[in-house]
């Protein structure tokens, strides 16, 4: 089975996130997370589409772009401009999120779900048709660093057999708080694509820390 591994780039050093791509990629990571916030649907404020497109040519991973903002439906475009080849946005930010997704699909990108700790997961049942991916958000969006919250096992679980029963083509994502100590317990659950901020940026380096989320993320395959 194979499960990928996402950098949020929240916890890199932005004045060098052209290094801090191709330093990622030598070091295995899968894909790119760009989590846009607009200080509005979350108090943070982040990047846009510039921002990403200016770093696209440092490396060839996949990008993914996690949109945490209101109303998303005028931009979307650049952001598949940009080179983000999956757009994930939040059900609860848009009045007609159908469109939106149909908008991403339109511009030629994969279109995804994210679901907030106290999103239900019968919120996407309708969507299923449209997506690739189920984002299931295990820290509530904003912040980088936060802690996981282990309650969302169980919806790792639901989401899991939603889309093994509805929509087998769905890949079942987390982000938030994964670190090498709970990130079997979500692949164990579910989770087939995982994305990890804070974790991979620190004292032992990338490669060390990448190869430690990876050996975590096997080690829930043993038991899934
Ligand atoms: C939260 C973001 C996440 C998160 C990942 O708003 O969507 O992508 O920052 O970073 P860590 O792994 O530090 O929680
Ligand atoms: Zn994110």
């Amino acid at each position: 089975m194979s499960i990928t591994l996402g950098a949020s780039i929240l916890a890199a050093d932005w004045s060098r996130m052209g290094a801090e791509l191709e330093e990622l990629e030598s070091a295995g990571i899968d894909y790119i997370h760009w989590d846009v916030m607009d200080n509005r649907y979350v108090p943070n404020l982040t990047f846009g589409w510039d921002m990403i497109a200016a770093c696209r040519k440092h490396t060839t991973v996949p990008f993914e772009v996690h949109l945490m903002a209101h109303e998303t439906e005028r931009d979307l475009a650049k952001y598949v401009a940009a080179g983000c080849e999956r757009v994930l946005v939040q059900p609860e930010a848009h009045v007609h999120v159908h469109n939106a997704l149909r908008v991403i699909r339109e511009e030629g990108a994969e279109a995804g779900i994210a679901l907030n700790p106290g999103t239900p997961l019968s919120m996407v049942e309708d969507l299923l048709p449209d997506i690739t991916t189920l984002l299931v958000m295990t820290v509530n969006p904003g912040f980088g660093g936060q802690a996981f919250i282990e309650t969302m096992l169980p919806k790792i679980e639901a989401a899991r057999a939603l889309v093994a029963e509805r929509a087998p083509h769905v890949t079942v994502e987390v982000d938030g708080g994964l670190k090498p100590g709970n990130v079997a317990a979500a692949v164990s659950a579910g989770a087939r694509a995982v994305v990890c901020g804070s974790g991979l940026f620190g004292p032992e380096g990338k490669a060390a820390a990448i190869a430690a989320m990876k050996s975590g993320i096997a080690s829930g395959i043993v038991t899934a």
